[in-house]
């Protein structure tokens, strides 16, 4: 969507902020023994709270309210029965829909003990999404985000993967730019626009270049021996810096 007025503004960034309490309050809840679906009630519990309902459940009938994708699952696992231990690597995506706004954040969050692996994927992939928020604004080209990712997670050894990207959000969850890469595709035309709202999302992996059907229809998973990570704001676009919807305070 495009922001047209202060009325959209303040009603994507309710949304946001239920969204990204609602990830911060499940990390918190993160410990050994805890199942995907137990964390995944605790998301559900907090959004209903606020009247917020799960999107890809609104959207796609996906069967949970969050997405949780554990250690070589990169997007879009399902909450069920899998236990978490000590030293997994847990992504919580939360996208929510309030008053027909919408707002997507996501965050991977590591079990203790942390792997030097693991907090090194961790930090770049959380310094790919700062790198490449400060490379959009209005007027610029769109595949500078995918440029900024590729960059850090290149010069630390890690990979992207091609075939998840960030995207248009706002009045659904997925609207145009339908598919913003995370790697730099100098084919790619498209300018950013001021108002627009997208997420950047860069999903970076110790290893892996791409992600396939687990096999359950839903979970997003790469080879067994990589892990991957994720971390998502919703923003609006500006000629100065993008403003941040998805923050908890
Ligand atoms: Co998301
Ligand atoms: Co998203």
């Amino acid at each position: 969507m495009s922001i047209e007025n202060e009325n959209d503004l303040i009603a994507l960034r309710k949304i946001g902020k239920i969204v990204a309490q609602c990830l911060q309050y499940m990390g918190s809840k993160l410990e050994p023994g805890i199942t995907t679906l137990e964390l995944d009630q605790l998301g559900h519990a907090f959004l209903e709270k606020y009247g917020a309902r799960s999107a890809p459940k609104l959207v796609y009938n996906f069967p949970g309210t969050t997405c949780i994708s554990v250690n070589e699952e990169a997007a879009h696992g399902i909450p069920g029965t899998r236990i978490l231990g000590a030293g997994d690597l847990v992504n919580i995506d939360v996208s929510a829909e309030l008053d027909g706004y919408f707002a997507d954040t996501g965050g991977s969050f590591i079990i203790p003990p942390e792997s030097n692996l693991k907090r090194n994927l961790c930090l770049v992939a959380k310094r790919a999404l700062d790198m490449a928020l400060r490379s959009t604004r209005a007027g610029q080209p769109l595949n500078g985000i995918g440029r900024a990712i590729e960059n850090e997670a290149a010069r630390n050894n890690l990979t992207v993967i091609e075939n998840l990207g960030s995207h248009g959000v706002g009045r659904a969850l997925h609207e145009n730019p339908e598919f913003i890469p995370g790697y730099y595709d100098p084919k790619d035309k498209r300018i950013l626009k001021e108002n627009q709202v997208i997420t950047i999302e860069p999903f970076l992996s110790t290893g892996a270049t791409e992600v396939f059907d687990a096999g359950d229809g839903w979970t997003l998973s790469t080879d067994k021996k990589f892990f991957t990570a994720q971390y998502e704001h919703t923003l609006v676009i500006t000629k100065g810096k993008p403003l941040i919807m998805t923050l908890p305070a």
